[in-house]
């Protein structure tokens, strides 16, 4: 089936059952649908099936969270779409994409903007900062629930390791569908092939494109490694992903479900951000079996290349 037509299906079957809906979990429960791209083990997924349990339990299952993976509900793009629409109540968004939907989103995507993971986290925990962006959406339609951690990106090939900027000449790279990240990749001298995340496999596979860039766990989880076998710690990016709601239903709800909503929210958040950790250090030990090259020589090429751009 057309991946468009199956998208609108879903989505149609998902707007028909969504209010009042009788569930397995309890009578005239209120089904709310969880839209993500990842895999069963990712630490979204896991941390959206706590995000299950505590509104399920606290609500004495008068919500039914029903999450759907790997972009059963469509790519990444279309399920932000849906939660705009209310035909999809919550999905994750990784920022790149979200800046389309409101400028503010932007400056994360730019390289190089943290110095470290602690500053990253810092930026993301603070509520001073992130509160009004996860607002700055409202007007489409969806709202900021909480922020995921997707570590750092870097880049990643098939045939040669990119070691310094001039080895992007000429490669299409896989960026996200993000004016920025497109941007990106031109100044870096690379062609910019934006996908959804679910192509890209099968696009490295079929050598339509050279690489892409993307945290470590997109080589192990999301099996990319098995094609790509040169890894380059670059870390241009520290791009998390939010969980978004639809603002209509989120505002609708009685005070008691919608506070149990944006607590649960929170406390995903600490649980995702530990158990990236675990995952990503089982990435690493995960990919050195299977015999995947990294190195971190390009780190500093890079950084002065932007910082060069920037200065002009
Ligand atoms: C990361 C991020 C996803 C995003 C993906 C991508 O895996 O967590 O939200 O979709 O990168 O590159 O598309």
């Amino acid at each position: 089936m057309n991946k468009r037509i199956k998208v609108i299906l879903l989505a149609a079957i998902a707007s028909l059952s969504v209010v009042g809906c009788s569930s397995s979990k309890g009578n005239e429960a209120r089904v709310m649908r969880v839209a993500h791209n990842q895999g069963e083990e990712h630490p979204i997924h896991l941390a959206l099936k706590e995000f299950e349990k505590i509104v399920e339990d606290k609500t004495n299952n008068e919500i039914d969270i029903q999450v759907y993976p790997n972009e059963l509900l469509g790519g990444q793009r279309e399920s932000v779409e849906l939660t705009q629409t209310g035909a999809i109540d919550i999905a994750v968004g990784s920022i790149s994409l979200l800046e389309s939907f409101n400028k503010s989103y932007s400056v994360f995507n730019l390289p190089y903007l943290f110095n470290s993971k602690e500053h990253y986290h810092s930026v993301m925990n603070d509520k001073d900062i992130m509160g009004d962006i996860y607002e700055s959406t409202r007007e489409s339609g969806f709202v900021g629930l909480t922020w995921f951690d997707a570590g750092s990106r870097n880049m990643y090939t098939t045939d040669k390791p990119v070691m310094k900027p001039e080895d992007l000449k000429g490669k299409k790279i896989r960026v996200q569908q993000s004016q920025t990240n497109i941007r990106m990749m031109e100044l870096l001298g690379g062609s910019a092939t934006p996908m959804s995340f679910g192509e890209v496999y099968t696009a490295l596979q079929q050598k339509v494109i050279d690489g892409a860039e993307n945290n470590e766990l997109a080589l192990t989880n999301n099996k990319h490694g098995e094609v790509a076998k040169y890894y380059s710690y670059n870390q241009h990016g520290m791009i998390p992903d939010i969980l978004i709601m639809n603002a209509k239903l989120l505002d609708n709800l009685s005070e008691e479900h919608r506070n149990i909503i944006l607590d649960a929210a929170n406390e995903i958040n600490k649980f995702q951000v530990d158990a990236w950790e675990d995952k990503v250090s089982e990435a690493v030990e995960q990919s050195k079996r299977w015999g995947l090259n990294s190195t971190t020589q390009i780190q500093n090429h890079l950084k002065k290349k932007f910082y060069h751009f920037i200065e002009k």
